[in-house]
């Protein structure tokens, strides 16, 4: 439990290293008070445009994996039915979304949680980090709303944990139904935005 711990600890601190935010204070700005105020890779594109979202990319995934790395490596495995998961690696992944989000260093405002989700995932089982990956590119390039994207993707994403074929167990369930939580409840502006069809649509 101790080394569990550890991993969702400083997967929280590495999450906490909000790209957006940090890229944001570079270019003299704070995009948690433009656009949609989100500290994410949509909102920086936004605000800032495509260099600085860019870099928003890559050090969001990267704190991503880099926290699963550290997880991996404390290599706490648990068996539950057939299935054996590496849950230091699931805490260390979980740890980082939650530091995006409410991340320590800047007053506990973040961003949204996906994109780091989205290398967890990758991290954890590529195959399904695809699928999901295809279904988000689908729906922005028919609809242009990135948020309904990522919603669909994480619903999509807590729906086939449960396939058999992808071999997870309970922990991983317990895993993705947190993710999607969390990602919905970030995006619950967005939801009432598209509900009432004033959700900004991705422009370039
Ligand atoms: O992942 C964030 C995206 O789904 C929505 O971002 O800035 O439009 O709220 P934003």
């Amino acid at each position: 439990i101790l080394k569990i711990l550890a991993a969702l600890a400083a997967g929280y601190l590495l999450g906490s290293l909000n790209t957006g935010v940090i890229v944001g204070r570079l270019y003299g700005k704070d995009i948690r008070s433009l656009g949609s105020k989100s500290a994410g890779l949509t909102n920086t594109l936004r605000v800032l445009g495509k260099p600085a979202a860019v870099l928003v990319l890559a050090g969001d995934v990267l704190k991503g994996i880099v926290a699963c790395l550290i997880g991996l490596r404390l290599g706490v495995y648990v068996q539950s039915g057939e299935a054996t998961d590496c849950v230091s690696l699931l805490a260390a992944g979980a740890g980082a979304v939650i530091g995006h989000n409410w991340p320590v260093y800047f007053g506990f405002k973040g961003g949204k949680g996906a994109l780091t989700a989205v290398a967890v995932l990758f991290m954890f089982d590529w195959t399904m980090a695809l699928i999901c990956l295809g279904l988000f590119v689908t729906i922005v390039a028919s609809t242009r709303y990135v948020s309904l994207g990522t919603i669909s993707a994480a619903i999509l994403f807590m729906v086939i944990s449960f396939v058999p074929v992808f071999g997870h167990g309970l922990y991983f369930y317990a895993f993705t139904f947190l993710m999607a939580l969390i990602i919905i409840f970030k995006h619950r502006e967005n939801i009432r935005r598209l509900l009432s069809g004033t959700e900004n649509k991705l422009a370039f």
